[in-house]
């Protein structure tokens, strides 16, 4: 029996414009194990978002199938948890409200205590414990997406799908989010797939870096194993020895190999720089896990 918990078969995108059939992304093949953290990278406009959405379910597939836990795919449902850029967050209801809402869709057998607790575990986990009872308006940028990722951690599902979502964030707030991603991934175990530009991002959370060819017809060009021992801390990534050296393989894939195109396709194309953050100190300090061991310590040993 196959080890695989997703596969992504022959995946085809197809729009058709005035000037014919415009071939987004052609025979996309890829597969992931259960719990594996992979992101794709890629130049923008080369696919990335029509391959995340297509397997979201928000996009219809053209050619080719997904199969997710044994099951083909077929429109959207609450297995796929999604974060994008922006988390899109109801802006009359609380963090709280805004989390909860999706969790009485999913959980609703489950009863009203344990539902407010899961929504408070995971706002908690996050860094949210005081601002629950907070409007979007009232929130900053990072904690509005730190709702978006306790949004969709709770409500468990098979497959995480996040599209850039730390795109719109300064580097230190992006850091810290990182961090809070990939211990929450680590204690659920999902199996997630991540479309980010930021090497430095991809390396430090990726177990594989598929990265894309260019479009038209973009396809999988490369893909890097990524072995950092884990739970990962930044400062240990940055001086392993491996390091530097699948950051050059990467950032030489997005110059240099990206741009392979299909002889029939090929034409010239401006190059686009890869976006690589210059190497930044570690971000030691990481409240919500503090916050939330104190909240299980608190839920385990009510006063
Ligand atoms: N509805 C549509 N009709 C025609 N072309 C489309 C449509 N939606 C997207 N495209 C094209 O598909 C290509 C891939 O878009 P996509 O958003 O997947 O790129 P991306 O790799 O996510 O880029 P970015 O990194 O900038 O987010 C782009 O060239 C885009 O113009
Ligand atoms: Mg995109």
């Amino acid at each position: 029996m196959s080890n695989n918990y997703v596969e992504l078969s022959n995946l085809s995108k197809v729009y058709p414009t005035p000037k014919g059939d415009a071939v987004i992304v052609k025979d996309f093949n890829l597969k992931i194990q259960k719990g594996e953290f992979v992101t794709l990278i890629g130049h923008s406009g080369c696919g990335k978002s029509t391959v995340l959405s297509m397997l979201a379910g928000l996009n219809d597939i053209s050619a080719g199938g997904i199969i997710l836990a044994g099951r083909e795919l077929s429109g959207a449902g609450p297995d796929r948890g999604v974060v994008f850029q922006s988390p899109s967050l109801l802006p009359w209801m609380t963090a709280f409200e805004n989390v909860m809402l999706g969790v009485e869709q999913v959980f609703f057998t489950a009863g009203k205590q344990e539902r407010r607790e899961i929504v408070e575990y995971y706002l908690t986990v996050v860094g949210l414990a005081d601002s629950m009872d907070k409007k979007p308006a009232e929130l900053s940028q990072g904690m509005r997406q730190r709702v978006g990722i306790a949004r969709a951690f709770a409500l468990k599902p098979k497959m995480l799908l996040l599209d850039e979502p730390f795109g719109m964030l300064d580097s230190l707030t992006r850091y810290e989010l990182q961090q809070v991603l990939i211990e929450l991934w680590r204690k659920n175990k999902i199996t997630a797939l991540m479309v980010t530009h930021d090497v430095d991002e991809a390396l430090f959370l990726s177990d594989r870096i598929v990265c894309m060819t260019d479009g038209p017809a973009a396809e999988v060009g490369e893909i890097m194993e990524v072995n950092f021992p884990r739970p990962r801390e930044r400062k240990a990534v940055m001086e392993h020895p491996d390091y530097y050296r699948l950051r050059e393989q990467l950032i030489e894939f997005l110059e240099v190999r990206a741009h392979r195109q299909p002889a029939a396709q090929a034409g010239p194309k401006p190059p686009v720089a890869p976006v690589v953050s210059p190497p930044q100190p570690p971000v030691e300090k990481i409240p919500p896990s503090a916050d939330a061991e104190k909240f299980s310590k608190a839920r385990l040993n009510p006063a």
